[in-house]
């Protein structure tokens, strides 16, 4: 047995062009119609621990559909794989992702780990709990934007990369296409992604997976504009928010509001940001996209990911996809 490996933790984020990246973000999204503001602003430490409420709730089905599907295919998708290293992208807590490092260790080819996460603080816990789960691989985590750093990601041998939870349907199409290319570029042609994705359905259960009776998910909206008081010190009246969650039909996706409930104003000096709202105003917050099997696989397929294999919970509420580059074949 080898002793405990202390994990490593490399930083991508430099702290003061990234804060100026979101802010001039920030900027453009609150002088737009409608406003909007980057989503990144939830997972402070708070709002991570929401995310974690949230994946707890009765209404939000998606993170126990997708442990099912693993727990039912780790052990194939292991099989397939073979991968010696797992890198996970956005893998706050890595605790579904346990499923998958089990089974590649189980079948004795895991040597690193992978976590990859924006939020720092959350990033290093996990790391902590995959050293102590995984003594005999090394973990090696990245605390990176996803639309920013794929690149020089670390990996040893074949390499699985694990975009879990849905959190693709938070980019817009535009995004998701440049972070699907990008996902390509970064995969040799002995490297797997294996992506989670949550299906259309019935509009009632979307809209309550999205907006709680306890509001846990309107706590962790409104804390995005807390985070932008603290983190830019912006000038405004959280109490004069509230959290909507809405089913865009034409879309397919879930929006995330924040509406204001009477007259109110954000105002940030520094980043010429001065709105003054109306009641019933809104800023969209985020996006959830649901997705269809066939055109997620032709996505799949346009960005050079050919689909290798894919599974649904017994339900048919969420997909998971193991893709792989397409093209030339393995020299
Ligand atoms: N994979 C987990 C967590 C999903 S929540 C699950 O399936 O439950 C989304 C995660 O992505 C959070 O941990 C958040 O901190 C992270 N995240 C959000 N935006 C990111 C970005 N731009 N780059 C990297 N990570 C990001
Ligand atoms: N990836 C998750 C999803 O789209 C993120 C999420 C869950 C979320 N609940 C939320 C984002 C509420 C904003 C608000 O399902």
């Amino acid at each position: 047995m080898s002793g405990l490996r202390v994990p490593v933790v490399e930083v991508r984020l430099d702290r003061r062009s990234w804060r100026d990246h979101l802010a001039g973000l920030t900027a453009a999204g609150l002088r737009d119609d409608p406003p909007w503001i980057p989503p990144v602003w939830f997972y402070d430490r708070y709002g991570s621990e929401l995310f974690e409420r949230i994946t707890r709730l009765a209404e939000y089905y998606p993170t126990r559909c997708e442990r099912s599907i693993l727990a039912a295919h780790a052990g194939r998708i292991a099989e397939v794989t073979g991968a010696e290293t797992l890198v996970e992208l956005g893998s706050g807590t890595s605790e579904k992702t346990t499923l998958l490092l089990d089974a590649l260790a189980e079948r004795g080819t895991l040597r690193q780990v992978v976590p990859f996460d924006v939020s720092e603080e959350v990033l290093r816990a996990a790391a902590d709990e995959l050293a102590a789960r995984y003594p005999d691989a090394l973990v090696h985590a990245v605390a990176g934007d996803y639309h920013e750093h794929l690149d020089r990601l670390p990996a040893t041998g074949s390499c699985l990369l694990a975009f879990l939870g849905s959190t693709i349907g938070n980019l817009t199409p535009t995004e998701r296409s440049g972070f699907l290319d990008a996902v390509t570029g970064v995969l040799g042609h002995e490297d797997w992604f294996l992506l989670g994705t949550d299906l259309v359905k019935d509009p009632e259960r979307l809209v309550a997976a999205y907006d709680d009776p306890g509001g846990v998910t309107a706590e962790f909206n409104l804390n995005a504009l807390r985070v932008l008081q603290r983190e830019l010190g912006a000038d405004l009246e959280p109490a004069d928010w509230q959290h909507r969650a809405v089913y865009d039909e034409s879309e397919e996706r879930i929006e995330m509001h924040l509406v204001a409930t009477g007259a109110t104003h954000i105002r940030i000096g520094h980043l010429g940001v001065d709105r003054t709202l109306r009641a019933g105003a809104w800023i969209r917050t985020e996006i959830s996209t649901k997705f269809r099997t066939d055109a997620l696989h032709a996505e799949l397929e346009a960005a050079g990911l050919g689909v290798v294999g894919s599974w649904t919970d017994e339900a048919g509420d969420f997909l998971l996809t193991l893709a792989q580059p397409r093209g030339t074949s393995a020299s």
